[in-house]
């Protein structure tokens, strides 16, 4: 078992610069912590071996910035990257925290914000493009309402779909080599979010224009605090072929989105996603979405990034070593892994020939799976002990 975990270009880890800059203001308080100048995060985070760097329109440039402040400030971020060899591989933009995005950005009932809010994201796509970006994130975390009567949902999911529908189209028209990614969350900070869950997010897509264009940028606590199993959605997000990105962090089940560092909260399901996204060809970037508690200074924010890292790193050596296991192997086939990767009807078979199957019912019904010793092992393997 190494001790030193070192991260290299190839595992890609990212940060939003929202992450390592969050002041700490909660609903109950102010900030603890300074604001960061974005240039300073960004050779903080190379230090701890950060493959990129992700971004706000607003985490870089304020609201209300002229055009030359807004240059200014792209300049001063755009040097940092550049200096220390930093990507830029996603973008976002915030239709969140102005007061004119109250009721949302894409599905707010006030048809002037709807239509400021798609400007907005186009300029920032613009941005996006000249910097290199793949994916283009949507968290909608204000389309949403506290009361059912404050929206009807089917109007809301069809101004959701034309402000997709005008910006692929936007996109295309431009040939920018982008992607969009919708981030789900159930609630928070609205009562209850539009496209609450990886599944509502998945069926959403394919009602889309150009649904190809569009895919998933799940969150770890966003799931679980819909009691969800965040690596089940991830497989079924990757089985569609819908995991364009991936934000990662930490949760103790249902309760308010706690934004932990990446291995903090539900340790085995963080194991079982670290497993899954090595073991299935992702080649995204593995994106940190936390918020370092707001009792930390500086040094305790930049530590809490680096155990981001650190933990998806133990987690990555020991999923190896889980699968590498000649045991495990064994227990897997126990298990009849394989077996479910076999075909239910065989070639050329038909529904007539299993219904004229003889069955042994009795041993069909003695059958154990083993599933217990597999994930005992899976256990030992985790906590080092194998
Ligand atoms: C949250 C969200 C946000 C978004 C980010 C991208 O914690 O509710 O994860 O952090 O990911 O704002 O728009
Ligand atoms: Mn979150
Ligand atoms: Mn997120």
């Amino acid at each position: 078992m190494a001790t030193e975990y070192k991260a290299t270009p190839e595992d890609k880890f990212t940060f939003g610069l929202w992450t390592v800059g969050w002041e700490g203001v909660d609903v109950f308080g102010g900030a603890t912590r300074p604001a960061m100048d974005p240039a300073h995060a960004v050779g903080r985070l190379a230090e701890i071996g950060a493959y990129g760097v992700t971004f706000h329109d607003n985490d870089v440039f304020a609201f209300d910035a002229d055009q030359g402040a807004r240059e200014a400030a792209i300049k001063s971020f755009r040097d940092a990257v550049d200096a220390h060899g930093l990507k830029v591989p996603m973008v976002t933009t915030n239709t969140f925290s102005h007061p004119i995005f109250k009721d949302g950005g894409f599905t707010s009932n006030d048809r002037r914000v709807r239509r400021f809010a798609l400007g907005k994201i186009a300029k920032n796509i613009d941005l996006a493009a000249e910097l290199g970006a793949e994916t283009y994130v949507f968290w909608g975390g204000r389309e949403g309402a506290e009361s059912n009567f404050a929206k009807n949902i089917g109007d809301a999911l069809d101004r959701f779909r034309e402000g997709f529908n005008t910006l692929t189209a936007y996109v295309k028209e431009q040939g920018y080599d982008l992607r969009f990614a919708i981030e789900p969350k159930p609630n928070e900070p609205r009562g209850d979010i539009l496209l609450p869950t990886i599944g509502h997010a998945l069926a959403f897509i394919e009602s889309l224009e150009d649904s190809e264009m569009v895919g998933l940028n799940p969150e770890v606590g966003h799931e679980e605090m819909a009691g969800l199993n965040f690596a089940a959605g991830v497989a079924q997000a990757l089985w569609h072929g819908k995991l364009f990105h991936i934000d990662l962090n930490g949760q103790h089940g249902p309760r308010f989105d706690q934004d932990l560092r990446f291995g903090a909260g539900n340790l085995r399901g963080a194991f079982n996603l670290v497993d899954l996204l090595e073991s299935s060809g992702y080649t995204g970037p593995r994106h940190f979405d936390f918020k370092p508690p707001r009792t930390e200074d500086e040094e305790g924010v930049f530590a809490s990034a680096a155990g981001c890292i650190r933990n998806y790193l133990i987690f990555k050596e020991r999923a190896a070593a889980f699968r590498a296991d000649p045991e495990v192997k064994a227990a897997m086939e126990r298990s009849g892994l394989d077996e479910l990767a076999t075909p239910t009807l065989a070639e050329g078979e038909s529904l007539a020939s299993v219904r004229e199957e003889s069955f042994d019912i009795d041993a069909m019904a003695k059958h154990g799976f083993a599933f217990e010793q597999l994930d005992q092992l899976a256990m030992d393997h985790l906590l080092g002990v194998r």
